[in-house]
């Protein structure tokens, strides 16, 4: 696929056909995202990909809002930072996601991004589980020292999204001569 249907075809796509998601396109997506940059090349990024589909639908309850999709995913990727590696972890692990989902792109796949970072299991109630701790408590494996940014919910698409229109107008793109 050219680069620029790659770019436009990337939409967060939320409801998927229940079609089994093969390990070896999540392979080749990940192996691509661990092409993305990072400060001072720290590489401070990790990527665990779950295809265990109870462990997938558990992880739709990791908010009470923007992750239910997870609950019809074929699998998930769970963008982890390693907080000791670099202060720019954040910023690493959200360029590496990114690059992980137009690589999945690349497979045939959708995908939508579920941010995990600060958020409560429950927004309201400032007494509920850290989604995070939620997330590792679904995956034990997640190694110590880890920061969970997000989960990468994929599937394939039971629906096509419209393109995003081309251009929203001036103020988004400045020329200074
Ligand atoms: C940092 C970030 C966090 C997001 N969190 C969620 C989320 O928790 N749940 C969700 O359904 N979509 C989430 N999204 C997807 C956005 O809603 C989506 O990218 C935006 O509406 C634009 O639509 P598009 O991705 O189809 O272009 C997130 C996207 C980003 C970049």
């Amino acid at each position: 696929m050219e680069f620029k249907d790659v770019v436009r075809k990337r939409r967060s796509t939320r409801r998927y056909t229940g079609k089994p998601v093969e390990k070896e396109k999540l392979r080749a997506a990940m192996e691509l995202a661990l092409l993305a940059p990072s400060s001072k090349n720290t590489r401070s990024t990790r990527l665990m990909a779950v295809t265990n589909l109870d462990k997938v639908h558990a992880l739709s309850r990791l908010r009470d809002f923007g992750s239910s999709l997870l609950e019809e995913a074929g699998a998930a990727i769970v963008i982890l930072g390693d907080t000791e590696a670099s202060p720019m972890w954040q910023i690493n692990a959200a360029l590496m996601a990114n690059t992980l989902q137009l690589a999945l792109v690349d497979q045939g796949l959708a995908s939508c991004w579920v941010h995990v970072g600060d958020y409560l299991t429950i927004q309201d109630n400032t007494d509920s589980q850290r989604s995070e701790d939620y997330v590792k408590e679904v995956l034990p494996e997640i190694p110590e020292g880890y920061r969970v940014l997000s989960v990468i919910s994929i599937g394939y698409a039971d629906y096509t999204p419209k393109p995003l229109p081309e251009y929203e107008g001036p103020e988004r793109i400045l020329f200074v001569e």
